[in-house]
């Protein structure tokens, strides 16, 4: 296996400073085991079907973070393996099977090269997984190899649209001037008091070009909108008016070709 690229190695970095305060601002909701919601505005799967019926796949959490939502996909009768690198969201992992009893394999690794044999799953799936934080050109082939003929690939990441509404301050929300070339997006470089981390995204045609590559094709495109009184703690990403009006975060359902 080679060297983790630079990217891999500073998010790394930035994943075990801040795993610790980061369970603890959002536990109030993402630690919720009585629904399977979606995204900074916790979206209810029934009202969105990204994933449908998953019991008896076999389901890979790619950045399962402390696994709140493969949990709950395990609840629902996949046997899920949470793949991660980062040993402190791991142990946050740990403690929330202790809380709920549910428990699968963790593995801590990068998910650009996923230690998995070939057609090793039916599902992948994320929520702000590996699949905003890693380089698009290395995970979707990964993706599609670790991916069983006909099996299904959902991850929720920010769109590119609000990747334009971001200015470069980390804390300030998104707003509704473009910030940035739509043709040249791929990475971003934030800087933050305890580091620096790079987030990954592309231009819509590229995604599927890309998917389309790799033998993966495009069954669905969610863009969530959330609720008019929906709440969030993840308050940095984007105010509710701007979230109400623009998809400041898409759901890709994505099919491996039988
Ligand atoms: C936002 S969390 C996702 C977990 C959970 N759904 C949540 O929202 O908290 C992103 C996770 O991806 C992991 N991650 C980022 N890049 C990764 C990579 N290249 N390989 C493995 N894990 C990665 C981080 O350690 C972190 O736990």
């Amino acid at each position: 296996m080679s060297e983790p690229s630079e990217h891999v190695r500073r998010n790394r970095v930035s994943w075990e400073t801040g795993s610790d305060a980061y369970q603890q601002r959002n536990r109030r909701q993402l630690n919720r085991w009585d629904r399977l919601g979606w995204g900074i505005w916790d979206i209810p799967e029934e009202d969105l079907g990204a994933l449908g019926d998953v019991s008896g796949l076999d389901a890979l959490e790619f950045g399962c973070g402390a696994c709140q939502l493969g949990i709950r996909v395990a609840m629902r009768g996949a046997r899920v393996v949470g793949l991660d690198f980062s040993a402190h969201q791991l142990k946050h992992a740990r403690g929330n099977m202790d809380e709920t009893g549910v428990r699968f394999p963790l593995v801590q690794a990068n998910g650009e090269q996923a230690p998995f044999r070939e057609g090793s799953f039916d599902l992948v799936f994320c929520d702000h997984g590996v699949m905003g934080f890693a380089d698009p050109f290395r995970t979707v082939p990964e993706v599609a190899r670790v991916l069983r003929p006909g099996g299904r690939f959902v991850f929720n990441v920010p769109t590119p649209i609000i990747w334009l509404c971001w200015s470069d301050d980390p804390d300030e929300p998104a707003g509704n001037v473009l910030h940035r070339s739509y043709f040249d997006m791929r990475s971003l470089d934030w800087q933050e008091s305890d580091g620096p981390w790079t987030e990954f995204n592309l231009p819509y045609g590229e995604w599927i070009r890309l998917f389309r590559r790799h033998g993966l094709v495009v069954e669905d495109l969610i863009e969530l909108r959330p609720e008019e009184e929906a709440d969030t703690t993840y308050e940095d990403i984007a105010p509710l008016e701007w979230a109400r009006r623009w998809p400041g975060e898409n759901i890709w359902v994505i099919r491996g070709v039988s």
